[in-house]
């Protein structure tokens, strides 16, 4: 099974504050869909409460170190092993880990793949996720997108694959 990261990020390596993303890019919203839907996503709890609700259309594994913790629309398991163990008995070729940022820093060596948008902006945050060192890493695409009413930053979808 081959096991992604898929993220947004800020020039200055944030992802999130206050339990929200820190900008509104539609598209992105919408690449990460496309990217994601009918595969296994795992997340940690605190991005599940930020989206209130499981992934549609995806299997969602949440992760959580509360023994009680219990979803209707999700799979609740209690570390990261037992999330890619899930996903892998499942027959899943590509699981997309989805954050947050604890659960990021926890895979980082072990992800094959990242999907990575970077976005062209310095913001505040208090969720970071240190930008990869391109040079460690193939790139596979590199995607510049503009700037425009609904978007104010430019922003480039990258996907790295691990050599
Ligand atoms: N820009 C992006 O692409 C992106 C993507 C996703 C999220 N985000 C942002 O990231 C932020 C949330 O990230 P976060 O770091 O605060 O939280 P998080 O990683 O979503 O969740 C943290 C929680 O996961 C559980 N957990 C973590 N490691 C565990 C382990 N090894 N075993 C068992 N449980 C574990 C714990 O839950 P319990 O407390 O229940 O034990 C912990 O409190 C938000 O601002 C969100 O908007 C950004």
């Amino acid at each position: 099974m081959i096991c992604s990261h898929i993220v947004a990020v800020s020039k200055n390596g944030v992802i999130g504050i206050d339990n929200r993303l820190p900008w509104k890019m539609p598209r992105d919203v919408a690449y990460f869909n496309r990217i994601t839907k009918g595969h296994c996503v795992i997340m940690g709890r605190k991005n599940y409460e930020a989206n209130k609700k499981a992934l549609p259309d995806r299997t969602n594994i949440v992760i959580s170190g509360n023994m009680n913790y219990h979803l209707e629309d999700s799979i609740v398991v209690h570390s990261i092993d037992e999330a890619l163990n899930r996903a892998r008995q499942s027959g899943e070729k590509e699981a997309f880990i989805v954050g947050g940022g604890e659960i990021y820093k926890q895979t980082r060596k072990i992800v094959d793949r990242i999907y990575i948008t970077v976005i062209d902006t310095v913001v505040k945050g208090d969720t970071l996720y240190p930008l990869p060192d391109f040079s460690k890493w193939r790139i596979l695409s590199e995607i510049p997108m503009q700037k425009d009413e609904n978007h104010p930053f430019n922003y480039t979808y990258y996907i790295l694959l691990k050599p």
